[in-house]
């Protein structure tokens, strides 16, 4: 078999080198991580699940008009994606208070928010990527003030239909992180939304029980991870039929 250059192996993805030039294969992992990887399990399945889910949702950010790194599926595990220059940052948009919110703000999980928040974390694992504001985003030039403007615009259109998307098939879109890439074109960087959009990065409750059907299975032990992103997946017609 043909050896793929490695270029980088995080906690629940592999990226490997694309056969064109700009170009990355991303593989999902069946590991699941929480607490900056304190907590640690291989759930069988969960790669494939996410491969598919992720490719749903920037599929559909792609016909509403929203660029993010998605080219094609390769195969149940792999994606072609396109390479970008990572912005250092986990964007978190939040509909309804909870995990880190509710606790530093002393609020009930599942409280409407008066409007829907963006908030940064800083992406470093050895601090345990960190919220920060926009001025040290700006001060440090992790991103420009324009580029952070764009960024605030774009998670917001994630939000709006990712939102829509869910409440169709009857849940509730908690909050979710999305990251965002640079694609140099000359002197000018394009941002598209890169990395994954998965149930391992939202918060998703069903509408009507409040069961949750994301990574806060795992991070809680409430129930089998691999039923929850099984039920995603059949909510939204996207079960890969070999999981
Ligand atoms: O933990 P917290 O409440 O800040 O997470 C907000 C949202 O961002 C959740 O949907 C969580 O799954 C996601 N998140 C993530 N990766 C991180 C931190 C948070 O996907 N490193």
């Amino acid at each position: 078999m043909a050896r793929r250059k490695k270029l980088y192996e995080g906690k629940a993805k592999v990226l490997y080198e694309g056969p064109e030039p700009g170009t990355l294969v991303q593989y999902f992992k069946d590991d699941a991580t929480a607490f900056n990887a304190e907590k640690k399990d291989v759930i069988e399945g969960k790669g494939v699940l996410n491969n598919r889910l992720s490719e749903f949702f920037m599929t559909g950010l792609t016909q509403i008009g929203i660029p993010n790194h998605f080219l094609k599926r390769l195969n149940m595990r792999e994606q072609l994606i396109r390479q970008v220059e990572i912005v250092p940052l986990e964007v978190i948009v939040r509909n309804f208070a909870a995990g880190t919110m509710a606790k530093r703000l002393g609020m009930e999980e599942g409280t409407a928010l008066p409007r829907p928040i963006v908030e940064f974390s800083y992406k470093d694992d050895s601090l345990g990527d960190p919220l920060v504001p926009e001025e040290y985003i700006i001060a440090f030039g992790w991103a420009s003030q324009q580029e952070l403007d764009d960024i605030v615009s774009m998670a917001l259109r994630v939000n709006d239909w990712m939102s829509g998307v869910m409440y169709g098939v009857g849940i509730k879109l908690i909050d979710f992180k999305i990251e965002i890439g640079r694609v140099w074109e000359g002197d000018f960087a394009r941002l598209i939304v890169a990395d994954e959009i998965s149930p391992d990065s939202c918060r998703l409750w069903d509408m009507e029980t409040g069961q949750k059907l994301d990574k806060d299975v795992f991070r809680r032990d409430l129930g089998n991870l691999r039923d929850a992103y099984t039920e995603v997946a059949r909510r939204l017609g996207v079960m890969p039929t070999n999981v």
